[in-house]
């Protein structure tokens, strides 16, 4: 057993030295409170291990992300969004047969009980989608309780993959004020979607398949991240034992901010902001390195990638596929590779290994796809779903696992008397 030796006020102490399936080594400091009386401390948890996962590697010095020991680039290649919801939630890719079944379930629970569809007129016509999904995601906690069984976590997760798609498509439908479209069964996850998103009554409407195609590559590149931090947040929740739609709500809210999956919604709005000022790139660059300005370079940086994030190179080459496919000429493109070019050779970001995330080039694609930008990050969140849900299945399913309850080190008054209110 490989130790770890600390010294404190005087005395040593000998930490366990844990070391994972790819070499990376942790300090245990289980038992660091109950030896030495002291704790740790680590703002934004930038060295702390939460817990220990099978599910997705990322190794951010060498810009590599693998589900469950897949390449991104090989999955991203040649699997099904379904595929991955399966590898990553049970483990494995699935047989044909397996995946025939669990697709026909998929399908099978996309409505939503109709008594839900009666949130939709209480939202504001201006309601952001990230605010109605995470609340109607919650929602079908009171329409399915919580399960006991394990084949009942199956069918809730079935559930919450299967109707989260028919309510972010509601929520769009709602804000254009045109009718809800209904999950059709003849269709795939991805081309029901956007059958649900783009079709209108009046019209029959058939999926192109450079949409389904690019649907389908965004929601593979998004479906996990390890612990990240709505992730994160998704196995705080659960780790009380909250049900399923509780924990994956609270995910989907942490997902939100700007810094997060919000980010590319604000990189387009950046984008739009550069293209309105008259295409300065370069005035931005240099904006995002004034530290008097509280402007970031969106879609730029990563906690965990010091080097280029493997989905936004796969992502790079797609948005000129796609909008090429598309026959979409797209300005707000052309600015944000001259943004990356002029940041990769400025030694503000090269010193601080900044480069494009996942979220630098997929607004561009949602864009031509059609998808409005309000939406792109509850696109965001239809595909870290799997994700999502497989880290509170893990935990779950983790004998070991307990209530996450962090410690602090307290800074504020030291005791004092309660003084009469005349005497303040
Ligand atoms: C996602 O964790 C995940 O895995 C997330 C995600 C996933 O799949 O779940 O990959 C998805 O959230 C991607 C990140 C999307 N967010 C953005 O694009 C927002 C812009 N990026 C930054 O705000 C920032 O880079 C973060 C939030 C992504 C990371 O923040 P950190 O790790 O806390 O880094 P930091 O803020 O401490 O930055 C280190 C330095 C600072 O400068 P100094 O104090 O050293 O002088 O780099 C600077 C920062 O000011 N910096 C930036 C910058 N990002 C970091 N400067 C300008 N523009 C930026 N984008």
């Amino acid at each position: 057993m490989t130790i770890a030796k600390l010294s404190l006020r005087d005395k040593d102490y000998e930490l366990p030295v844990t070391e994972g399936s790819e070499g990376e080594v942790a300090i245990d400091i289980g038992k660091l409170r109950k030896e030495s009386g002291a704790v740790t401390l680590d703002s934004g948890y930038g060295n702390t291990g939460s817990c220990e996962s099978a599910i997705t590697f990322i190794n951010g010095e060498n810009g590599i992300l693998r589900y469950r020991g897949y390449p991104i680039e090989q999955l991203a290649e040649t699997t099904r969004f379904t595929e991955v919801c399966h590898l990553l939630i049970y483990g494995d890719l699935p047989t044909e047969a397996k995946y025939e079944e669990f697709g026909r379930k998929l399908t099978y629970h996309s409505l939503i009980h109709e008594d839900m569809k009666k949130f939709f007129e209480g939202y504001a016509i201006t309601a952001h989608p990230m605010a109605i999904l995470s609340s109607m995601v919650s929602v079908l906690s009171s329409y399915y309780p919580a399960a006991q069984s394990e084949e009942d976590v199956d069918m809730n997760i079935i559930r919450l993959l299967a109707k989260a798609k028919t309510i972010a498509a509601f929520s769009f439908k709602k804000s254009i004020g045109q009718p809800f479209v209904y999950p059709q069964n003849d269709l795939s996850y991805t081309q029901n979607f956007l059958h649900m998103m783009f079709a209108v009554p009046a019209e029959p409407y058939e999926v192109p398949e450079v949409l389904d195609d690019a649907l389908n590559l965004l929601l593979v590149l998004h479906a996990d991240h390890e612990q990240n931090c709505s992730t994160s947040t998704v196995r705080m929740v659960g780790s009380s034992e909250a049900n399923l739609f509780a924990s994956i709500s609270a995910g989907i809210n942490a997902l939100w901010g700007p810094l997060h999956g919000g980010a590319n919604q604000k990189v387009i709005e950046m984008l739009q902001r550069i293209q309105d000022d008259g295409g300065n790139y370069k005035k931005y660059v240099n904006l995002a390195k004034d530290k008097t300005s509280d402007f970031r370079l969106m879609g730029f940086g990563h906690r965990v990638y010091k080097n280029y994030d493997p989905r936004a190179k796969i992502l790079k080459t797609a948005a000129d596929r796609v909008l090429e496919e598309l026959g979409v000429n797209d300005p707000l493109l052309d600015i944000a590779k001259h943004l990356e070019e002029v940041a990769l050779e400025d030694d503000y970001f090269v010193s601080r290994r900044l480069y494009p995330n996942v979220d630098f080039y997929s607004g561009l694609i949602y864009r031509a796809m059609g998808i409005p930008t309000n939406m792109f990050t509850v696109m965001f969140a239809l595909g870290r779903l799997p994700g999502w849900i497989a880290h509170w299945k893990e935990m779950r399913e983790d004998p070991s696992s307990r209530i996450h309850r962090p410690r602090q080190v307290y800074i504020g008054k030291t005791e004092r008397d309660v003084q009469p209110m005349s005497e303040r």
